[in-house]
């Protein structure tokens, strides 16, 4: 029986070593949720990074434990790490299609070396599990190569793509020295996909004007394959995080949250450490409105959980050290004895508090300067299973072309977003109903088997074309 393989850099959970024992953690990211109903099912699999360096003598071990699990390890070595996941992937890709270039990126040929192995890495392993007319499902920026890849070898098999982050504009996306390459990895996919329509602009921008090839409406013509790109927003797992809301455990800890923050308006953010999710464009906006707004202090607190993340990657750990600094700065400047503005959380939460606490909270600020979905944004929808409670989400995210009953900003205006938070603190009951209903209406309907069902479907029907017109 034909079966669906899932590719991404990480597999849905990491393997972490505990007295020599190894145990299975969650990986972060909303993706293992996802894909959670393909790759549990059928003969399916997904195969990928466990996320720690493994010895030789323990891979079969690992293989084990995955196996029982559907799971396929890639086995990534120390240099690899450093060179094409730290390198490469988030010290290259991350910030150019992130608009972090700056002329002081340095562009190693070394992290490209390893890049192109560790793409190698993942088809040699692809290769020994895909038979014919199964179909590969390629996921992000750490595999852009590997669709050619496995072309080269299965002409026939069905591929898709589909890019977690932003595509830049060809402006930024030119800078890269290896901008050919990298397109014409991907060009080896049938199906092509991002979160929004200025994604797939910018992409086909980019193919016609470096490759060039000729680009017709979002068909790409390469040879005797057409190659189609097409928008297809995530969604999230809608019921899973409705239902949390709804656990005892759930209730009694958003119900605590409440209680010791009585006296105080409860602003939320929640994200990985990164540059790229305005969390010091946040802080200052905070800092902005209790120096202007006296009267709100003692009013608010915002509980602002940074999830460790790329921490060995040098912008990470600097971007973590003026967190710090800043926090401190803040709260130095305005606690009382009794109250902090900053309630600051580095570490990983389970999913009950979080719900906890996308229940608990007034406000969910959502201020990314650049983001490819933003699945965090339709978590508290989600989760206002009373309709009520304020969404304020960065224009960057491509969340906001759904989430448009949410109180836009634009996050390099820190006075619209000070501005964008009193509007919320003081947004009337029924204004607050109104928009969070019709936002809760859209995350349940485009959900995230919403998102699976139309990606597949219309991967089935682009290579049916393709097949058709191979024969005629
Ligand atoms: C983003 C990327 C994912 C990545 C995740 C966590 O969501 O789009 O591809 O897996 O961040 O980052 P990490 O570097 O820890 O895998």
């Amino acid at each position: 029986m034909p079966k669906t393989i899932i590719v991404a850099n990480r597999l849905p959970v990491k393997i972490q070593e505990n007295n020599n024992e190894f145990n299975l953690m969650p990986s972060e990211g909303g993706l293992a949720t996802g894909l959670g109903s393909v790759y549990k099912t059928d003969n399916n699999i997904w195969i990928g990074w466990p996320g720690q360096v493994i010895a030789d003598e323990r891979k079969d071990e690992v293989a084990g434990k995955l196996k029982d699990l559907s799971l396929v390890p890639v086995y990534l070595t120390q240099e690899d790490v450093l060179e094409f996941y730290e390198g490469f992937s988030n010290d290259v890709l991350w910030p150019v299609f992130h608009y972090y270039a700056s002329t002081y990126t340095t562009y190693k040929p070394s992290n490209w070396d390893y890049y192109q192995t560790v793409n190698q890495k993942f088809a040699d392993v692809i290769l020994q599990h895909c038979e014919p007319g199964d179909t590969i499902w390629i996921h992000d920026y750490q595999l852009l190569l590997l669709p050619a890849l496995i072309r080269k070898q299965r002409p026939d098999i069905s591929i898709g793509f589909f890019l977690h982050i932003p595509f830049p504009s060809h402006e930024m996306y030119r800078l890269i020295p290896w901008r050919a390459e990298l397109l014409r990895g991907m060009l080896g996919a049938d199906l092509i996909g991002f979160h929004t329509f200025d994604d797939v602009r910018h992409f086909l921008s980019s193919v016609s004007r470096i490759l060039p090839t000729p680009v017709s409406s979002n068909v790409i013509t390469c040879g005797e394959r057409s190659i189609v790109v097409e928008s297809f927003p995530m969604g999230i797992d809608e019921q899973k995080y409705a239902g949390l809301t709804r656990l005892p455990e759930v209730i009694e800890h958003a119900d605590q949250i409440r209680e010791i923050y009585k006296n105080n308006r409860l602003i939320l953010s929640i994200d990985r450490l990164d540059y790229s999710k305005g969390i010091l464009q946040r802080l200052q906006a905070l800092e902005l409105l209790l120096e202007e707004h006296p009267e709100y202090v003692g009013q608010l607190t915002l509980y602002m959980v940074v999830v460790p993340s790329r921490d060995t990657v040098p912008q990470y750990m600097h971007l973590h050290d003026q967190i710090d600094k800043k926090v401190g700065n803040i709260n130095a400047k305005y606690r009382t004895i009794d109250w902090t503005p900053v309630s600051y959380y580095y570490r990983s939460l389970s999913i009950e508090t979080l719900s906890a606490l996308y229940s608990a909270a007034d406000v969910c600020l959502v201020n990314p300067m650049r983001d490819g979905m933003n699945l965090v944004s339709k978590e508290y929808v989600a989760s206002r299973t009373n309709n009520d409670g304020v969404l304020v989400l960065s224009e960057m995210a491509g969340a906001s072309r759904e989430l448009i009953d949410a109180i836009l900003v634009n996050p390099n205006n820190v006075i619209q977003v000070k501005d964008a938070i009193i509007e919320a603190l003081n947004m009337p009951l029924e204004e607050q109903q109104r928009r969070m209903k019709q936002m809760r209406q859209l995350v349940a309907k485009f959900n995230v088997n919403h998102w699976v069902q139309i990606f597949m479907e219309r991967l089935n029907e682009v290579k049916l074309l393709q097949r058709s017109m191979q024969t005629r």
